[in-house]
This record gives C-alpha cells, sequence and structure tokens, in this order.
C-alpha cells in the first residue's frame, strides 16, 4: 500500500521532546481553568488550557506546548494532538498578527463568499492557507462558524464581521493596524 501522504497541516508539525516552560502566573491561570472540572476528567480542560497555550506560544500550537499539556493533564501526547488538530481554532503552524477565518459553508458560499475570499487574497496577495510576508495577515478558509444568517462572514481573531461586502471587507482590513 503506498504511504499516506501527509496533510498540509501535519507536515508542518515539528515533533520533538522539548517541553514549553511557562511563568507562574501562566500557570495559575491554568490551573484555575482545571478547578472547573471534576479531579476525574481532567481532559476536560484541554480546550481552554489549549487557548492558553496557543496564546502564549505566540498564536500557534507547537509541539513543546503539546508536550507540556500532557504532562500537566497526564494524558498522552496523541491524546492532545487529537483535539489540537481537530479544532481550526487551533492553529498547527504559525499565523499573522491578523488571523482571518473565512466561513466556506454553504450559507456563507451561496452568498458570496468565494468573491470575498478572492477579493481579500488578491488584496493581500496570497492564496488561503498563506501569510503575507510582513506576518501580518493570514488567510484561513474554515467550516461554518455559527453566524449562517448573516453569511457571508469571517472571523478576526475573535471578533466576528458579518454580512461582508467587497467595500465592507476593504474597510475592515484598512482599520487592521
Ligand atoms: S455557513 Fe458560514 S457561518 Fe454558517
Amino acid at each position: 500500500m503506498a504511504a499516506a501522504t501527509p496533510t498540509s497541516f501535519t507536515d508542518k508539525i515539528v515533533v520533538s521532546d522539548e517541553v514549553a516552560e511557562f511563568s507562574p502566573a501562566v500557570i495559575d491561570e491554568m490551573k484555575s481553568h482545571l478547578a472547573k472540572y471534576p479531579a476525574d476528567r481532567t481532559r476536560s480542560a484541554l480546550i481552554p488550557l489549549l487557548f492558553v497555550v496557543q496564546r502564549e506560544r505566540g498564536g500557534w500550537i507547537d509541539n513543546p506546548g503539546v508536550n507540556f499539556l500532557a504532562k500537566f493533564l497526564n494524558l498522552e501526547v496523541t491524546d492532545v494532538w487529537e483535539t489540537a488538530t481537530f479544532y481550526s481554532m487551533f492553529n498547527l503552524r504559525p499565523v499573522g498578527r491578523h488571523h482571518i477565518q473565512i466561513c466556506k459553508t454553504l450559507s456563507c458560499k451561496i452568498m458570496g463568499e468565494p468573491d470575498i475570499t478572492d477579493h481579500i487574497c488578491s488584496k493581500l496577495g496570497i492564496h488561503p492557507g498563506e501569510t503575507t510576508e510582513d506576518g501580518k495577515f493570514t488567510v484561513s478558509l474554515v467550516e461554518c462558524l455559527g453566524s449562517c444568517g448573516t453569511a457571508p462572514m469571517m472571523q478576526i481573531g475573535f471578533d466576528y464581521h458579518e454580512d461582508l461586502t467587497i467595500e465592507k471587507v476593504d474597510k475592515i482590513l484598512d482599520d487592521c493596524k
């Protein structure tokens, strides 16, 4: 049988035994998340802790960060990767200062997503999945972000931008510092 071809995500992951270190304040923050869950259900804290790791590791989930969480939660490294690779809100490679996630699912698609995506990408000079040379913008196409009634829409950082038009997109990008 032919070997599986790595995906564009997994072939970017550098596997190492390095374990990330975090400040006492960050560890306390992680413990406060952990305290919200039963002692025998520490795995349930994985998603909030991945958000903390992503923030502290420069906007993405790297191998040392995953190794840390596996130790911190007494899980297998693969348990952490399973969750980190499932959700599009966790970045598996470095992203730009403004991470533009454009919804490509049905409602957004039929309401104009392809034109919005083409416009953003040609304006920034990149393709979906790429980051501008100055590190300012990354464009990703993602599945439904739960805002189908205001399609087409995109998320930048934690902010939703809805009922998009080309003019609206231009203003939003211009306002990104
Ligand atoms: S289809 Fe785009 S937000 Fe649901």
